[in-house]
């Protein structure tokens, strides 16, 4: 019934207005010279948000598809891998690995922890015969509201040749990840995140040291063959039909996006962090990620207060007060609930999903007195205000 409704989870997420409008045009020819220039733009405009001068390829996908394509483009069957996993994303690298043949050495971290730096550097320093073909990890895990610190895990990779291969699909654009200066090799993010787009999009950078590893790389693979998207992309172009109007919307949102810049996008991200953060803890919720250091900037994971059902909780956020959350995956189903705040959010957006969530709880008993979330989130925006004249 409703066109407008206040959607919080981590992806898709909101699109503005003017994305919209920019996709609702009639069919163009993919093989166009129009299309071509829009191509050339589009990617150039990639490269500044992953801050590399690699080229980032667009696949017709959602990001799944890019986390693939960083597997059978640079692993072998029979390579080690390391994989690091603090959530559903992170089991995800483990799974698609193993599908493609790798012996995968799979280290797990507490759900709610960071990867630990500290383990990657002693799992490289063990590997004499320097066997580990590449290190995967999560900049931003979803799931669960973490933030990995990819730079510190790149430094512990120390001297070894291994690949650094991060999944940013809810970090890039999000949380500063300068790909280049922080020696990431192949790095995936999604168009229904930050990008502020529809799911069908994913987007993929390649270091010149990941190209050398293609080159003897015969694992199976044709559609997310970057070989082929990087021949194809010389000539602005991509190997397969693209998704035209989505890479339309594409434009118009990097343009929204680099007109706001990488600097002020991260600092209202944090902004967002804190207000979320400050208002569940001023109403007595428990937060998953408990060190604000390692929280991520794009989705708060908060624990379903005892006494309570999340399904309860679900239906009056979504059916009185017209707030989408999302609940938890895997085994923190019905235990966590998360708030996005990624793409098209505001500030007054989160203040409403703050009042809602407080209203709900006080029907649901759990709270017994209104406005002490709302008050936080208030406070938090009027300090940054401040902290930004
Ligand atoms: C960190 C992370 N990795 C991978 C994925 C999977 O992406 P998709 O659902 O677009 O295939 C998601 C989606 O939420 C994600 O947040």
């Amino acid at each position: 019934m409703y066109e407008k409704k206040l959607l919080l989870i981590p992806g898709p997420t909101m699109i503005p207005p003017r994305v919209l409008r920019a996709m609702a045009v009639p069919p163009v020819g993919h093989r166009s010279k129009g299309f071509s220039q829009i191509i050339r733009e589009v990617s150039q405009d990639l490269k500044k948000i992953f801050q590399t001068d690699n080229d980032v390829y667009m696949l017709t996908a959602s990001g799944t598809g890019a986390m693939e394509a960083a597997v059978t483009n640079f692993i072998n069957p029979g390579d080690k891998v390391l994989v690091l996993v603090n959530g559903k994303f992170g089991d995800r690298f483990a799974k698609i690995n193993a599908r493609y043949g790798a012996e995968v050495i799979r280290k797990d971290f507490e759900l709610g922890q960071p990867a630990d730096p500290q383990v990657v550097k002693e799992v490289l320093t063990n590997d004499k015969e320097q066997e580990i073909k590449a290190v995967f990890v999560q900049q931003n895990e979803t799931s669960t509201g973490i933030l990995n610190d990819i730079k510190a895990i790149k430094e512990a990779m120390g001297g070894h040749p291994a690949l650094l291969i991060v999944d940013s699909i809810s970090g890039m654009a999000v949380s500063n990840f300068p790909v280049d200066e922080w020696g990431a090799d192949v790095v995936v993010a999604g168009s229904q995140k930050a990008f502020m787009i529809p799911p069908g999009l994913a987007f993929i950078s390649v270091s010149e040291k990941a190209w050398k590893v293609n080159e003897n790389c015969k694992n199976f693979n044709f559609y997310f063959d970057l070989k082929a998207a990087r021949k194809n992309l010389a000539k602005d172009t991509t190997p397969y039909t693209p998704a035209t109007s989505l890479i339309l919307g594409l434009r118009e949102s990097l343009n929204i996006l680099l007109a706001e810049g990488l600097e002020n996008i991260y600092r209202k991200q944090e902004m967002f962090k804190e207000m979320v953060r400050e208002a569940v803890r001023a109403l007595g919720l428990e937060l998953l990620v408990k060190d604000d250091k390692y929280a991520a900037a794009a989705i708060t994971a908060v624990k379903v207060p005892e006494g309570i059902e999340w399904k309860d909780l679900n239906n009056l956020l979504n059916n009185e007060f017209n707030v989408e959350v999302a609940g938890g995956q895997d085994e923190l189903k019905g235990k966590i609930f998360r708030i996005g705040h990624i793409g098209y959010v505001q500030d007054m957006d989160l203040l409403q999903a703050i009042a809602a969530l407080e209203m709900a709880l006080y029907k649901l008993g759990f709270l017994k007195e209104l406005g002490v979330g709302v008050k936080k989130c208030q406070e938090v925006i009027l300090k940054y205000k401040e902290e930004g004249k």
